[in-house]
This record gives structure tokens, C-alpha cells and sequence, in this order.
């Protein structure tokens, strides 16, 4: 592992705020976290995966490296312009892979392949079928494109670009191990504007979706049921720290409103099984800001009758006394950022 280098610095610029992590590896593995920044972005910086205003997240991003001589990052792209499939293929060599995958993707791939990044890996092979299943992940070059020339305007190297479904699948496997071949493990990271679900059978991912629904949603039910500002009702919703009593209803708007997000996630779960034939789930991972609401795991659980449980992304390092302070409370919201800052310089993309 040494000889991959460095760990890359994990930039992950969401809708709702920028979140930098920066791990620092020994020669024997060990893993220490060193930095957390954190920097809110103003509504409507980002909206539906495309960012409007460069100029806040250019501006973010200088603030956050402002003391910082590395620059050599990993970034998280939006799931928007990007599609994720498992393909079954008949069995081949990687160099027939390799050949065949364009001609492949354009059969499951509704843009024009000029425009698209085509990544693959091989998920499984079944000899006794001759064939082997495909993981087939599609990028629009424009989105992407723009991502690395605003990380550039604010004089940073991106190295590595991922998305939330594998960096999050990266910190649960360096938090708990691979998860043993009997298990289905749900990963669901909720954001402000995304929720993504990933499901993990035979350790490796069998499905994935994105959901455009998540804290923002919530925000948005406790305004127009209060009739109420949005920074009052995101104030409202995180516990209402420096705005007095929370009012009543709150807390039942924000049941409702995970009530409904608990049925999407589990529609997608209902899909899952209804096309996998695999017949149950083991547990459900929660990560991402909006999983600190205090009843989304209870509500999940009962919706799903799946145990749920909070992703320690504590376990994947020590982490420094500084580091510590500035990932207080944000433990869940870093995930992505220190999944990112797993990855290292001289990895491929
Ligand atoms: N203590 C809390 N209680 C309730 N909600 C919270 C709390 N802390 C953060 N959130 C919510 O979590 C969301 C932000 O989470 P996160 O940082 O994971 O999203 P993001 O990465 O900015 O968004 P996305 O990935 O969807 O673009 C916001 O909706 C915020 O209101
Ligand atoms: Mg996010």
C-alpha cells in the first residue's frame, strides 16, 4: 500500500456546504486523520447537481486551503449526468473487455458515447453460466470537465474523481471489513438534496440509486407548514440552537417528512429484491447530515423492518486532538470527504 503514495486530500462539494478531509497514512497502515474543514455554501449555489454560482464554491474552496502547500486532491461528483449499471456479459479476457465495453455501454446507455467517460470492473465471474457480471459506470465529460476547472480555479490538482455511492462503500469497507459473502448490506447516505442507496450482496455492489430527496425536503415541509424562512426552519430542524423554543409541531413535520423519505428509500429496496432474487437484507448503513435527525433510524428501521444503524467513519483512522474539534457534530455530514481522502496519489482513476 505504501508504495501507492500520499493519500490525496477528499474534497467534497455538496449542495448545502464543502467538506475537506486530509488523512495522513504510516509505513504500517495506520491511519490518522489530520484535518477537517467545513464551509457552508449559500442556497442555490448548487441546484439539481449543477453548480450555479462558481464563484461561492471557488471562494469556499480557496478559504479551505488557504493554509495548505498540498494540493493534490480526490472530489466528489454529483450523481447527475451519470449512470450506474450491472451488466451480465459473457465470459472474456480483460483485453476482450477492454476491446468490447464501448460497444456494450452504447446497448445500456441512452447518451451519445462521444460524450460520456465509459469505467468498468469486473463485479463476478460464472463460469458454470460463461459469463460474468459488469459494473458499468457512464459519465457526462461536460459535468465532469467543469468540476475539475472550478477545483482548478482555486489552484487545487484533482487527481481522482468518485461519486457518493463508492466513497461511502470505501469507508464501510475500511471501517468493518468486507462484508462476509451471506450478508446484504444497505448503504444510505442522505444529503441535503441526495439521498443515494447502495446495496452491497456478495461484498460487492448489486445496486444503486439516487434519490432527489433528503434534508432540503425537510426544510422545506417545516417552512411551508409554519410559513417560516428557510434559515429559521434549518435552524428549527438541527435542534434550533440560538433561536429560542422550537416550536411544537416541529418535530411531528419532521416524522412526516422522513416518513415519506423512509418510503422512497424502501421502494427502492422493494425493487431490489423483486429483481435480485436475493430474499433479505442484513442491515442498513446511515450516513450523511440529514441521518442526525435523532428519528430517522428508528422511522427507517420500522419502515423497513431492517436493523439500521449510524456508519462509524470513526473507525477508519485515529484522529488527531485539532481534527477531532473541527469534526465535532459532523462526524456523519464527512463521510464522503474522508472516503475520498482514502484514496491515494498514484492510484488510477
Ligand atoms: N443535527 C442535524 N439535524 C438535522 N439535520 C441536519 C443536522 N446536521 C445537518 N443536517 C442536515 O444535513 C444536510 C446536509 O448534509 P450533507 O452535508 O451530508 O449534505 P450535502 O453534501 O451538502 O448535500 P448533497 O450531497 O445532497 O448535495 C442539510 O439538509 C442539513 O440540514
Ligand atoms: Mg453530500
Amino acid at each position: 500500500m505504501a508504495s501507492e503514495g500520499k493519500n490525496l486530500i477528499g474534497v467534497d462539494i455538496g449542495s448545502s456546504s464543502i467538506k475537506v478531509c486530509e488523512i495522513r497514512e504510516g509505513r504500517r497502515g495506520a491511519r490518522t486523520i489530520t484535518r477537517f474543514g467545513f464551509h457552508p455554501l449559500p442556497a442555490e449555489t448548487i441546484v439539481d447537481g449543477h453548480i450555479i454560482n462558481s464563484g461561492a464554491v471557488v471562494e469556499g474552496l480557496e478559504k479551505l486551503f488557504a493554509r495548505s502547500k498540498r494540493r493534490n486532491i480526490a472530489l466528489r461528483a454529483s450523481g447527475h449526468g451519470v449512470i450506474i449499471k450491472k451488466i451480465a456479459m459473457p465470459l472474456m479476457t480483460a483485453a476482450e473487455l477492454h476491446e468490447q465495453i464501448n460497444w456494450e455501454a452504447e446497448q445500456h446507455i441512452p447518451f451519445d458515447l462521444d460524450e460520456v467517460q465509459v469505467d468498468y470492473e469486473v463485479l463476478h465471474e460464472r463460469p458454470d453460466h460463461g459469463q460474468m457480471d459488469v459494473l458499468l459506470v457512464a459519465a457526462k465529460k461536460e459535468e465532469i470537465t467543469d468540476l475539475i476547472n472550478l477545483a482548478m480555479e482555486a489552484r487545487l490538482r484533482p487527481m481522482v474523481v468518485d461519486l457518493d455511492a463508492f466513497t461511502v462503500q470505501n469507508v464501510f469497507e475500511a471501517a468493518y471489513g468486507p462484508a462476509a459473502a451471506d450478508q446484504t448490506t444497505v448503504l444510505v447516505h442522505c444529503g441535503a438534496s441526495t439521498t443515494t442507496v447502495n446495496i452491497l450482496a456478495d461484498g460487492t455492489t448489486a445496486f444503486t440509486r439516487d434519490i432527489a430527496n433528503g434534508g432540503n425536503g425537510i426544510t422545506e415541509e417545516i417552512q411551508r407548514q409554519l410559513g417560516i424562512g428557510r434559515e429559521e426552519a434549518e435552524s428549527y430542524k438541527c435542534g434550533g440552537e440560538g433561536r429560542g423554543i422550537v416550536p411544537r409541531e416541529v418535530p411531528e413535520i419532521v416524522n412526516q417528512a422522513v416518513e415519506q423519505l423512509a418510503g422512497e428509500i424502501q421502494r427502492s429496496l422493494d425493487f431490489y429484491l423483486a429483481t435480485s432474487g436475493d430474499r433479505d437484507l442484513s442491515r442498513i448503513c446511515l450516513s450523511g447530515g440529514t441521518a442526525n435527525i435523532q428519528s430517522f433510524s428508528e422511522i427507517l428501521q420500522g419502515r423497513t423492518e431492517v436493523p439500521v444503524e449510524m456508519l462509524d467513519a470513526t473507525r477508519v483512522a485515529d484522529i488527531d486532538e485539532k481534527a477531532a474539534v473541527e469534526l465535532q457534530g459532523r462526524t456523519s455530514q464527512a463521510v464522503v470527504s474522508i472516503g475520498l481522502a482514502l484514496r491515494k496519489e498514484r492510484e488510477r482513476n
